[in-house]
């Protein structure tokens, strides 16, 4: 028998509906909130609302797309958390109503181990167990997959996540959220050795970008004083070298760990793996470091509901089911 599911993910600013088949991904289709861009970040309200007024018209495409029928499904997946409390309450009431009125199985999926699991989506998939740097807008983890369902993180930021720390340094450049994907394509032609950020190290598998967001605060403060056109006059340099000391820091700490655990399969996944740099930088630790790397589809980096339907897939095939009495987990653990 076949096995047909619709997935929503609502977990912060995008609102995103795909339908999944026997593991195959069908359809994705990806809604990004503008309304947030004039703020500098996301304003949690809005996004609800946004949710609210986009989820029935994203959802619709999605079955279209997949060329099924909403009776066709098999169960609905949504996410549980970690995110925005009122964000998942949209995502998740739209998907008990549903599963309700249609007598159909509840999947509540888990956002960090979607981004993971969206390693499973195409070719090649990696091998068990693998490490994944985990690095998103709300998260920096280093997790040991043992198995689809079965991860353990070995170490996160203790404080803010990579992708804040590109989102907060860009809005300081005076760029629009989110920053991350600017500082990224302004880099490409910057010399990333201009300037110099201090790091900060911590101990074990774990991180802070606390600090390197401070030291470009006060050094842009400093130069600003001395000529007002600083930013403009060496936007490229500056994101070129945020950039190189984020990165770096990611990826020194990915090799610790890899080395401490015994490990050499090696993916990354969220937001943040979409980053070119961190791309390029860890697909050459292939050689360096005698690593197999994992690379997702950008498609598949940022948060989008494929990632959930494959999540989904595989608790469908472990009979792992919601009740109707499941509410969303704002800082749900994995
Ligand atoms: O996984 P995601 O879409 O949402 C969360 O779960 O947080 O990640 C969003 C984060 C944002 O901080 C965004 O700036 C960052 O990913 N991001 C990037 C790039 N594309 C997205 N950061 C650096 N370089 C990029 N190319
Ligand atoms: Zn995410």
């Amino acid at each position: 028998m076949s096995v047909k599911i619709l997935a929503i993910e609502s977990s912060c600013d995008e609102t995103s509906a795909a339908v999944i088949q026997d593991g195959i991904v069908l359809s994705n289709i990806i809604l990004s909130q503008s309304v947030h861009e004039i703020y500098g970040g996301v304003v949690p309200e809005l996004a609800s609302r946004a949710h609210q007024q986009h989820i029935i018209s994203i959802v619709d495409r999605a079955l279209k797309e997949s060329k099924f029928d909403i009776k066709a499904m098999d169960a609905i997946a949504f996410t549980e958390g970690p995110g925005l409390l009122g964000a998942l309450l949209v995502g998740i009431s739209f998907s008990k109503g549903l599963a309700l009125s249609m007598d159909i199985p509840l999947i509540s999926v888990n956002h960090m181990q979607a981004h993971i699991l969206a390693h499973f989506i195409d070719d090649p998939k990696p091998s068990f167990p693998f490490l994944c740097l985990t690095v998103s807008g709300g998260h920096t983890q280093i997790v040991k997959v043992t198995n689809y369902l079965d991860m353990e993180v070995l170490g996160e930021t203790r404080d803010d996540a990579v992708g804040e720390a590109f989102d907060k340094t860009a809005k300081m450049l005076g760029l629009p959220y989110p920053g991350g994907h600017l500082i990224d394509s302004y880099a490409q032609e910057g010399n990333p050795s201009r300037f110099k950020f201090p790091r900060t190290e911590i101990e074990g598998c774990n991180y802070s970008f606390s600090g390197i967001k401070t030291a470009v605060l006060y050094f842009l403060r400093d130069e600003i004083k001395k000529d007002d056109n600083f930013i403009k006059n060496n936007l490229h340099d500056l994101c070129a070298s945020i950039q190189y000391s984020l990165i770096d820091m990611l990826l020194d700490k990915l090799a610790f760990c890899a080395e401490k655990f015994g490990i050499r399969n090696i993916a990354i996944a969220g937001g943040v793996a979409a980053n070119s740099e961190l791309r390029k930088k860890i697909s050459n630790m292939e050689l360096t470091h005698n690593w197999k790397t994992f690379i997702p589809k950008i498609e598949y980096c940022t948060d989008n509901a494929a990632m959930i339907a494959i999540a989904a897939h595989f608790k469908y095939m472990n009979k792992d089911f919601a009740d109707l009495s499941v509410t969303p987990e704002a800082r749900l653990k994995m």
